[in-house]
């Protein structure tokens, strides 16, 4: 049954084996749902719109074979004309070059303005993709279907598209929402440990800003070699969900969602794309909350329950490169503003402080090399 208009949370429903969760309601644009389980082929024909005649199912070489192809097939049986795109896997193709062979290559398709895009992969694919949709033909609508663990905890959700530059990373985006997320349980299994720990960088994150009993029930977890149970990464989505539901722009309050991200971003372009974002993630938030015990702003505790907590996940927390490779690279950070650069540091575990609508707080090189080691 196609999704004609958004469900309310209290009308939830569900696919065969895929759970409609959450509604994200971001203001800007129309209510999107959140479907998380397993199947994602049945869950995109349970949101596929009728008007949408055309897709593009975009993957890369990890993703587009495995998950892309049936999702691609159910498509066609629905009656779309299909179009399957594929690219390199990894945070180098993240690229406008990448981005423009996609694009001529649905132009030379006649690929048309009431098309979807249902994007399947981790963070790299959707927010490609997802920026593919914000500007084709002005903007077409999308679909996420998150495989890895990081891009279902915070990739998917929100709606931040972009590419990396020589300059640094996510640097020309957009924002653009999906029409649905589709967060795919059973691709966790097939997924790496290490890209495990990498997207619970992202659910510690979650737990820190926002939700002190989340990151307790992470400090409970006995092993890490497993993917999260459902609950746990639903925990990690409902923090994004609500704060992108508040502040979808990111004018306020969704700066905090950037803690540990000046730092890793500065990390990831410094060593040229070879730390994972989850990784740089860890490391960040390390240094980040190293930064704000120094300045006295979060408690000595908060950071080494941190520390503890990302080391026992199996988490790098130590910078890859030294602080100079690094400097350049504040000054270009999106949220560098007037010359200062802007870290959004927690207060407390789980309590993040709004600084008169901020939400961030001004830091000096000085003091982001003092905290480096
Ligand atoms: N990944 C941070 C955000 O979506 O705002």
């Amino acid at each position: 049954m196609p999704l004609d208009a958004p469900r309310s949370q209290t009308t939830l429903t569900s696919t065969a084996r895929m759970k409609h969760l959450f509604d994200v309601r971001p203001r800007v644009s129309e209510p999107y749902p959140v479907l998380c389980g397993e199947g994602p082929v049945d869950a995109l024909h349970s949101v596929w719109r009728p008007e949408w005649r055309q897709a593009v199912v975009v993957g890369d070489s990890n993703t587009a074979a495995l998950f892309g192809k049936p999702l691609a097939l159910r498509l066609r049986e629905l009656g779309c004309e299909v179009l399957e795109l594929e690219f390199p896997a990894g945070e180098p193709s993240k690229t406008r070059a990448t981005k423009e062979r996609l694009e001529d290559a649905m132009l030379a398709a006649r690929i048309e303005r009431g098309a979807c895009i249902v994007a399947v992969g981790g963070g790299v694919v959707l927010d490609l993709a997802g920026f593919l949709a914000a500007t084709y033909l002005r903007g077409i609508a999308h679909i996420h279907v998150a495989t890895t663990l990081l891009a279902q905890v915070d990739a998917a959700i929100g709606g931040k598209t972009a590419v990396d530059t020589p300059f640094g990373k996510n640097l020309i985006g957009a924002f653009h929402h999906p029409r649905a997320v589709l967060l795919d349980q059973a691709a966790l299994r097939s997924l790496p440990l290490v890209e495990l720990r990498h997207g619970l960088a992202e659910c510690v994150k979650h737990a820190v800003i926002r939700d002190e009993m989340l990151f307790k029930s992470l400090e409970r977890l006995t092993s890490f070699d497993d993917p999260p149970s459902a609950e746990l990464i639903l925990r990690s989505v409902a923090v994004k969900v609500a704060i992108v539901a508040v502040d979808p722009l990111e004018h306020g309050e969704r700066r905090s969602l950037n803690f540990g991200h000046t730092v890793a971003h500065a990390i990831e372009a410094a060593t040229n794309h070879t730390t994972a974002h989850g990784a740089a993630v860890a490391i960040g938030m390390i240094i980040e909350a190293r930064l704000a015990v120094m300045k006295g702003w979060l408690p000595k505790d908060a950071l080494d329950r941190i520390v503890a907590l990302l080391e026992r996940i199996g988490l790098p927390v130590r910078a890859p490169c030294a602080f100079d490779a690094a400097a350049p690279f504040f000054a270009i950070d999106k949220k560098t503003s007037e010359g200062r650069i802007q870290c959004a540091l927690p207060e407390q575990l789980g309590v993040f402080g709004a600084h008169d609508g901020q939400w961030t707080r001004s830091v000096t090189l000085a003091e982001l090399l003092r905290a480096w080691t």
